[in-house]
């Protein structure tokens, strides 16, 4: 099979270690699946060139690893969309659920709609900001994931520290959301399709002092920092089956509900003080590298990393399948 992996180009703002986080990830992409026999072929996307678009025309799947052009996160729901319309098989979600997903105010509002458990939150835009809102509460930027502007700071325990903080995001962000803080154990679900992979949990016990338990920007970007030593993922969580059996409950209704269980995703939850589990959020095709949540996740359910690559295409061929057999049906049903 010809396969096609698209990727953000970067920038030249782009560190080294920017550049080659990305490169490293296509490449073992490509070395499994050419141990498996497919030709593949590595299309950088670049803004305002569309070569790779009338290139991946001959491919048979795209393999999306495009978290972006240029480095922009918000174009990667174009990405997505683009290949929506071409109609080409490709990996991972498809546009409603990126799009919706990197909004928080917007897919927390379906969520809670649909009647999954979500912390209470609120929109904090332009001047308005939250005056009786529980404490403690966090601040994140709404349109933003990889949490980017979560530091210490985020938690805020006092009214003016609220109103403090608010303002400083909305200086650097547009939308800023202003959540119900949950105290208890943080989890994470990963799935590719309709399969879940069993439970992970972020420990929190070697953080340092006075940190809250939560993961920062620096947790996630700043390996040996002592953020990044304060969170250990540990999969499969250590919980009893009961307590697993309603994690994964919530993290499958979250999942379904914004992808419709297709592609693969991460879902973020946290213990509230009552048991319940309380869903963060939802991230479509989380990073798909060895060594990520993912794949952590996919060894602990008995893949190997080649595994995990091979389901996320085999997810892919089975959807544009259906799909496809969707259309014909009802083509076939319009013209009878
Ligand atoms: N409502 C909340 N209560 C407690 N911790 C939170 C809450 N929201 C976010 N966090 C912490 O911040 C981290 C990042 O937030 P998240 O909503 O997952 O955004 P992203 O990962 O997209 O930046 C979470 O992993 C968690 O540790
Ligand atoms: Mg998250």
């Amino acid at each position: 099979m010809k396969i096609a992996i698209i990727f953000d180009a970067g920038s030249d703002e782009w560190s080294s270690q920017d550049v080659a986080a990305v490169v490293s990830n296509v490449h073992e992409v490509r070395d499994v699946l050419r141990r498996r026999g497919h030709d593949v072929e590595l299309l950088p996307v670049r803004l305002g060139d569309f070569r790779w678009l009338s290139r991946l025309r001959r491919a048979d799947l795209v393999f999306n690893l495009c978290e972006g052009i240029n480095g922009h996160a918000r174009f990667e729901d174009f990405v997505v969309g683009t290949l929506e319309l071409a109609g080409v098989p490709f990996t991972g979600c498809r546009h409603w659920t990126t799009t919706i997903s990197h909004r928080k105010h917007v897919a927390n509002t379906l969520l809670a709609a649909a009647g999954l458990p979500v912390p209470a939150f609120m929109l904090a835009q332009g001047n308005k900001t939250p005056t009786d809102f529980p404490l403690p509460a966090i601040v994140k930027p709404s349109a933003e994931d990889a949490s980017v502007g979560i530091d210490n700071g985020a938690v805020c325990t006092s009214k003016r520290a609220l109103k403090k903080r608010v303002a400083l995001m909305l200086e650097q962000f547009e939308e800023v959301m202003v959540q119900e803080y949950v105290a208890g154990r943080e989890f994470n679900v990963g799935f590719v399709g309709t399969r879940m992979l069993p439970v992970s949990e972020i420990n929190f016990d070697t953080m340092p002092e006075g940190s809250w338990p939560i993961v920062s920007y620096a947790a996630k970007w700043l390996p040996g920092s002592p953020e990044d030593e304060g969170t250990i993922p540990t999969c499969p969580a250590d919980i009893d089956h009961e307590l697993a059996h309603r994690i994964g409950q919530v993290a499958r209704a979250a999942w379904e509900h914004m992808s419709e269980g297709e592609g693969y995703g991460r879902v973020d939850l946290r213990l509230g003080e009552d048991g319940q589990p309380y869903v963060l959020e939802v991230n479509p095709c989380p990073d798909l590298s060895s060594n990520a949540g993912l794949a952590r996740m996919a060894r602990a359910f008995g893949w190997s990393y080649d595994d995990l690559v091979m389901q996320v295409v085999d997810e892919a061929l089975m959807r544009s399948q259906s799909h496809r057999a969707a259309d014909v049906l009802v083509s076939g049903a319009s013209a009878a």
